[in-house]
């Protein structure tokens, strides 16, 4: 049997997503399409492509016969449609109110700030060093390429910035910065300028060691051939870590993952912060976790103890029958969370799946359910989890069908924190 790419494919296009699930507007599709193969497309049912080859070539496709008019009209009625229900056409109150005011105004600066912060992950914080105590740290070394810099918080596919705060601007909040490049540039092939953030560090009375990522390690069609850290990332880590006069926080700003397992294991090393690319009040939002703002975990300073997962039901299949019958059976569970810290915080409770082991090609460990919580100190909050079997413990074939698999499938808590064997099996009925 042929594979066709999904934007060829008239039963997903005409039948899936136009029949059963009645779709009332247009299906586009991505650049990069082979303009001889255009048309073709158009005749399958994608109404518009995001580049220009549609405007560009759509006209004297129809004066060559190569395309109908008719088809042409076909797709422009969707994308009609599409505009005529916002009310596009009809002078839409919604819209017209809209004015100059609504960009970058104070609540939209104040959401970027927030969207930061939750964005924030603190995966380590030994000795509660943050938040920064302001009575005993007055200078605070920030040893960041980045922290200076303007659009790398924004990543790509962004629109134009308000404006930017940078971490320097934002950590000058917090004391007396001291501020040092420690790698000229992300690739940091270069350790001349490990030196002078090591001398920094050894004065000041609170470190700051950014590292990470940006576009020019990571991006489309920029792939990573391995998890660490660029060149000389991780000496210049190491080297603050030994000579550092106060507590050291780790800064990732990243959107791949990056392993810094030496530093989570670096006693040194009391906080570790992941950044990801926190946006235009990335710098407020980053200086915000140095001070009031208790950002969301990871870390398992909480405990966690499930109960009641005698709900998990063991359940049976008949033989053939995949999906219509698992939809109906559900893994239930509940994981009580406490925040055993002094401070009222957000916590992610992640929940993991192993397949059961034996499978070509079936993945080590899927993400299958998260829930962000907010808890006041010292309390406790119970946490519900509900999986669909077959949605969120299905493997997907090579063919896109969803298969339950049979055997011994795993269900984590956390990294590993509590996990617990769930069995599946088939019974045959004749
Ligand atoms: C940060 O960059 C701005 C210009 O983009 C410059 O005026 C300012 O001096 C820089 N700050 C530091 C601490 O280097
Ligand atoms: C390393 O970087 C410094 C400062 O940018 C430069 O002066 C030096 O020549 C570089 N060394 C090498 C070996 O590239
Ligand atoms: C931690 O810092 C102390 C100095 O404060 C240093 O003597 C020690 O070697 C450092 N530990 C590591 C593992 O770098
Ligand atoms: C963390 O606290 C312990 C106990 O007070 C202390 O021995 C240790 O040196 C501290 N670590 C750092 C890096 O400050």
């Amino acid at each position: 049997m042929a594979f066709r790419p999904a934007c060829a494919d008239p039963k997903l296009l005409k039948e899936t997503i136009r029949g059963e699930w009645d779709l009332n507007g247009n299906i586009n599709f991505d650049l990069r399409i082979q303009i001889q193969s255009l048309f073709f497309f158009l005749i399958l049912g994608l109404d518009l492509d995001c580049g220009s080859y549609y405007s560009d070539y759509g006209a004297n496709a129809v004066i060559q016969g190569k395309v109908r008019e008719s088809k042409i009209d076909k797709a422009l009625r969707s994308l009609y449609f599409v505009l005529l229900r916002p009310g596009f056409f009809d002078g839409s109150p919604k819209f017209d109110s809209l004015g100059k005011d609504e960009i970058c105004s104070e609540n939209h600066i104040n959401f970027a700030i927030q969207a930061a912060r939750e964005g924030i992950f603190l995966l380590k914080n030994d000795n509660d060093t943050l938040p920064l105590d302001s009575h005993q740290i007055k200078t605070i070394a920030v040893v960041w390429l980045h922290a200076n810099a303007t659009d790398v918080m924004i990543g790509n596919h962004a629109g134009v910035p308000c404006r930017i705060t940078t971490p320097i601007y934002a950590f000058k909040q917090h004391g007396k910065v001291i501020y040092e490049n420690g790698c000229a540039d992300v690739a940091c092939k270069n350790d001349s300028l490990i030196f002078p953030a090591v001398q920094a560090a050894s004065k000041a009375d609170a470190t700051i060691v950014g590292v990470g990522l940006d576009l020019s390690a990571e991006a489309e069609s920029l792939d990573r051939v391995d998890l660490l850290l660029p060149g000389y990332q991780t000496q210049l880590i190491n080297q603050i870590a030994t000579s550092s006069k106060g507590p050291v926080t780790l800064v990732i700003m990243s959107a791949g993952g990056v392993d810094i397992s030496f530093a989570r294991n670096h006693p040194n090393i009391t906080s570790i912060i992941w950044a990801g690319y926190p946006g235009e009040e990335g710098g407020q939002g980053i200086a915000d976790v140095f001070g009031a703002y208790n950002p969301a975990t990871t870390k398992r300073s909480i405990n966690i103890k499930l109960n009641k997962f005698q709900h998990c039901r063991h359940i049976n299949y008949i033989d053939g029958a995949l999906e219509p019958s698992c939809a109906t059976h559900n893994v239930e569970f509940s994981v009580e969370v406490t925040n055993v810290g002094k401070r009222d915080g957000s916590e992610v409770v992640m929940i993991y799946w192993n397949p059961p082991s034996g499978i070509v090609d079936a993945h080590i460990k899927q993400l299958v359910a998260f829930k962000k919580v907010c808890i006041q100190a010292g309390r406790s909050t119970k946490v519900n989890f509900n999986l669909n079997a077959c949605k969120s413990l299905g493997i997907i074939d090579y063919k896109g069908y969803n298969h339950l698999a049979s055997g011994g499938h795993n269900i984590l808590v956390g990294d590993n924190i509590l996990s617990f064997p769930l069995r599946i099996t088939y019974e045959i009925s004749h």
